[in-house]
């Protein structure tokens, strides 16, 4: 399965994935690598891994919309057929959402749905929970929803900071997103929706 993930920063989840498309017999090929922007730490990742990477910067365009055909026109021309985002900071509107429907997963650091969106764990060390942990999941149109694909949760110890937690987490992260990928690249994913229009993903 060709895959395509889209960045913002540091990447080192989008460098996780590659380097377990890498095992023998995994079933997905990264094909690509997308940035928003042309300071991410990730794009030298990929070109050490020697995956094509591109960068499309959203101040470029006049509007999301536009932003975001030019990303959808990129991937087609790759031939990708998921996307992986990896530490992409850009909300992305129905269009792009509705175009990678069910072929578009997300990773969150934090046990969804507890914690959508921004500083999970300082939010987290603040309500004094006691297991943290990472989501992966497909993409909706609302932040941080969508049928969850695989879980990984991390003790919270003792005198932790939102750094020495996101860092704990943050290496769960580069052993989930790859299994996660594994289980949907590999078919093993389907998408049950409910009568009451609630989505879980059957493994
Ligand atoms: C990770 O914590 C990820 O969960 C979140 O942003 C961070 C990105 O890290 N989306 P990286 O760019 O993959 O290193």
């Amino acid at each position: 399965l060709r895959v395509g993930i889209i960045i913002s920063g540091g990447g080192s989840n989008m460098a996780a994935l590659v380097a377990a498309t890498k095992r023998a017999d995994f079933p997905a090929e990264a094909v690509l690598v997308l940035s928003n922007r042309a300071d991410a730490g990730g794009l030298a990742k990929a070109a050490a891994a020697g995956v094509p990477a591109v960068v499309i910067s959203h101040k470029g365009f006049p509007d999301r919309e536009r932003f975001e055909m030019a990303l959808h026109a990129e991937l087609v021309r790759h031939g990708v057929e998921l996307v992986c985002l990896a530490g992409f900071m850009r909300l992305l509107t129905p269009w792009f959402i509705g175009q990678w429907k069910n072929r578009m997963i997300n990773i969150h650091p934090s046990l969804l749905p507890a914690y959508p969106g921004l500083h999970t764990h300082a939010r987290a060390l603040r309500d004094g929970v006691k297991l943290a942990g990472c989501t992966v999941h497909f993409v909706r149109e609302a932040m941080d929803t969508g049928p969850v694909v695989a879980q990984a949760a991390v003790p919270v110890l003792a005198g932790d900071t939102p750094d020495g937690l996101a860092a704990r987490v943050l290496a769960a992260e580069h052993r989930l997103y790859p299994h996660a990928l594994d289980l949907v690249a590999s078919g093993r994913t389907r998408i049950v929706t409910r009568d009451d229009g609630g989505e879980h993903v059957e493994i």
